[in-house]
């Protein structure tokens, strides 16, 4: 393999749609897989269909419950007795060679094993999460730190990543909306594409890649009320058109695997769901690769109250299409006594062991068992500075400028003295946010060491706590209030720590702590201009102090180079160019918000009498900041748009509009694109994000940013499936969700 040089990490690989669309994958017939399932007894095929948390090499940090209890020497027995066919979240090359060597001397038919890991958003070095570099609306980015967290992942002896995490979900008080890209389809579809390709690149053989595994199917993004784990009762309209396209996206880039999700849908657990893992996935969508419960998915059908016990959840989960059982040990245990009484066709047990082995060797396992093992890598090739500056580069161009008034930012060359206050500003325990479990926390750079190598005093910087995450510190708030008043300027670096987000951590008010918030309050009394550095693993719902600063940067959690990311854009060496990918509503109690709600009968108007109309006592149902928001440091308008009057059936149509940088400073736009279908046979959104293009400009630039559309971007899920109809639909190109030129065009007829 070539290694990957700076520049190659770097350099922008050009527009996703010129990437090789065809990868290498191979689903042909196989004898040497054929030959294995001949010779395998049913206990050797459960063994394949089953996998358990690396023992053998465990994380540093422990997470997920621990449901089987091992130990090495267990597991290394289990290899060798054929009962296990893939280990996850094991970091390591000597452990990984030492595993693969039990499998391929001591086990009876030498079949490799597949380590597997959540890499979610990168993992010595960590990149932001993704709901945060979502909001670069640029996939070309996720591609480069998808392809570099898939170097550093095959370096310590890993193969596959649970990743990308393509929920949509749209409920902020659901912790896991950290690891999606957001509120959005669209969005979410050019996210998982770009991620796919960076982890696989075009043939997974190559010992630099690792298996996409888009999870978790289906809808886990949409559990009621944003209830971890919850219950999810969608209509087929919502399920169609919101969650399921990103899947569709994902697979039909070449994704080798996926994960079943811990929800029910609409009564039927995910993991269950024969609809779901065969009907849909198998039949309709023609998905050939493995799936994998997600962790005692199987198990938890009894939870449910869909399975008696563990032997009706393993029949019920594999019957419905789960290939291998994460964790339970379920399938170890029951399936061959299954196919034994003839519950279970052994051909349907065939037809998973030949999808796992499959994997196995498309990754090219089976030619070179030891792939992805390679000691001189593990040292070279983790935490690489080229890596390490692409985590910098999209740190800072995942921060969102939610507001800058009195242009109070970029910081100038000598902003006086300076006063960082909260809990986050020499910090370094919470700069990876979550699922970052393997990050490297020596390479970590906090906010206050980047503000610091920015002044030429270094000694400007004053930091104080004054505040825990979630309880005051005594004497913290004075504190605090004395370095705000001995100063020019407050950074306030406050919001939520990384335990707050992530599974298993839904929220019921999605608010800055009221410690913190305290500290806001008593800090901005002090009188000097306050600049807000928000962490955060979601959308938060500001108040009070917060939301009055002057200038609020959303810096979610950005990584391993976060207080490098955090000065370049202070200081404009970086001019903020991200957007939201999730709404910052006004209330937590809106939620879930997103922008594109369908319409009521009695629609909120934006001025004048607000009485019998859809909106709430204390706010209109509108965001605080709405998804696409980002402001920059120089300032663009939009003029002169043209759109096509007419889009023939079988056509495309044009629309197009100028964009003009008018500051002073260059910066780069990301122009959307929205539509609104006006008369349906299903109420249609009020507006639906159908592209988007990041256009950079030089100060006094212009330039006509043009975008098409075609029939199919105006499909809905209606009674008979997929529809388009013909008819009148508003159109805008502009800046954010809310706003922007309107236009219009009509859909002709066939
Ligand atoms: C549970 C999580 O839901 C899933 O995303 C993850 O991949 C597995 N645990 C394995 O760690």
């Amino acid at each position: 393999m070539t290694s990957p040089t700076r520049r190659t990490l770097l350099k922008a690989g050009g527009a996703i749609a010129g990437f090789a669309l065809a990868p290498r994958i191979a689903f042909a017939q196989s004898d040497r897989i054929e030959s294995l399932i001949a010779k395998m007894t049913l206990a050797e095929k459960a063994g394949q269909l089953s996998c358990f948390g690396d023992a053998i090499r465990p994380p540093r940090i422990p997470f997920n419950p621990n449901a089987v209890s091992s130990n090495a020497a267990k597991q290394l027995a289990d290899i060798k007795a054929g009962r296990i066919g893939m280990l996850f979240n094991g970091v390591g090359v000597s452990g990984a060679r030492r595993a693969q060597k039990t499998a391929i001397e001591q086990s009876r038919l030498k079949i490799p094993l597949v380590f597997a890991g959540d890499v979610i958003h990168g993992l010595a070095t960590v990149f932001p999460i993704p709901i945060a570099e979502a909001g670069s609306f640029d996939p070309d980015l996720a591609m480069r730190t998808a392809r570099a967290a898939a170097l550093e992942t095959t370096a310590v002896g890993m193969h596959w990543t649970f990743a990308p995490m393509v929920d949509v979900a749209r409920d902020e008080r659901w912790g896991r909306v950290a690891e999606g890209s957001g509120e959005d389809t669209y969005l979410g579809q050019q996210m998982a594409i770009a991620r796919v390709r960076g982890f696989q690149g075009s043939d997974p053989t190559d010992p630099s890649r690792v298996a996409a595994c888009p999870k978790h199917f289906a809808a886990y993004g949409a559990v009621a009320a944003g209830m971890e784990y919850n219950t999810v009762d969608i209509s087929m309209e919502t399920l169609r058109e919101i969650h399921l396209p990103p899947f569709k996206a994902a697979f039909d880039a070449g994704a080798l695997t996926t994960m079943s999700a811990f929800n029910d849908l609409d009564g039927v657990p995910a993991s269950g769901n024969h609809w779901l893992l065969t009907e849909l996935l198998r039949d309709q969508w023609h998905f050939r690769g493995l799936v994998v419960s997600d962790y005692t998915a199987d198990e938890e059908l009894i939870a449910h109250g869909y399975a008696a016990d563990g032997r009706d959840a393993a029949k019920k989960a594999f019957t419905a299409g789960v290939d291998m059982s994460m964790q339970s040990g379920l399938y170890n245990k029951w399936l061959p006594d299954l196919v034994e009484k003839g519950e279970v066709a052994e051909a349907l047990v065939d037809a998973s062991v030949r999808r796992v082995l499959t994997l196995k060797e498309q990754l090219g396992l089976f030619d070179n068992p030891y792939r992805s093992m390679d000691y001189a890598r593990e040292k070279t090739q983790v935490a690489m500075p080229a890596t390490r500056a692409l985590s910098r580069e999209s740190g800072a161009r995942s921060i969102v400028l939610l507001k800058n008034d009195g242009d109070l930012l970029p910081l100038g060359k000598a902003p006086g003295k300076i006063a960082l206050i909260g809990p986050f500003g020499d910090d370094k325990a919470n700069l990876a946010g979550p699922w970052a479990f393997m990050a490297d926390e020596t390479i970590g750079v906090d906010i206050a060491s980047g503000i610091r190598a920015r002044l030429a005093d270094p000694a400007a910087l004053t930091v104080v706590k004054g505040s825990e995450v979630e309880k005051p510190i005594a004497g913290g708030i004075d504190a605090a209030v004395a370095a705000a008043k001995a100063v020019d300027l407050v950074i306030l670096a406050i919001g939520e720590d990384q335990g707050m987000s992530g599974e298993d951590q839904s929220r019921v008010a999605i608010v800055v702590p009221p410690a913190q918030q305290a500290l806001a309050e008593a800090v901005a009394a002090a009188g000097k201009p306050v600049i807000v550095l928000l962490k955060h693993g979601r959308a938060l719902a500001l108040s009070g102090a917060v939301k009055q600063a002057p200038a609020i940067l959303a810096c979610w959690f950005l990584g391993s180079e976060t207080g490098n990311a955090v000065a370049d854009v202070l200081f404009g060496a970086v001019n903020p160019s991200a957007k939201l990918s999730a709404s910052f509503p006004n209330y937590s109690g809106q939620e879930p918000y997103f922008y594109d709600h369908r319409p009521t009968g009695r629609p909120a108007p934006d001025e004048g009498d607000q009485a019998y109309k859809a909106r709430y006592r204390e706010t209109k149902n509108e965001a605080m900041y709405p998804f696409g928001h980002g402001l920059s440091y120089t300032r663009f308008t939009l003029s002169d748009l043209q759109v096509d009057r007419e889009l023939a059936w079988d056509g495309s149509l044009a629309a197009s509009a100028l964009l003009t940088n008018v500051g002073k400073r260059a910066g780069t736009e990301v122009v959307q694109l929205y539509i609104h279908d006006r008369v349906a046979s299903r109420t249609r959104p009020v507006r639906e994000l159908k592209g988007f293009q990041r256009v950079t400009l030089a100060p006094g630039g212009t330039q006509r940013v043009r975008f098409t559309l075609k029939r199919q971007d105006l499909q809905f899920w209606g009674e008979h499936g997929w529809t388009v109809e013909p008819g009148a639909f508003d159109l805008w190109i502009a800046t954010s969700s809310v706003g922007g030129l309107r236009g219009s065009f009509d859909l002709a007829r066939a």
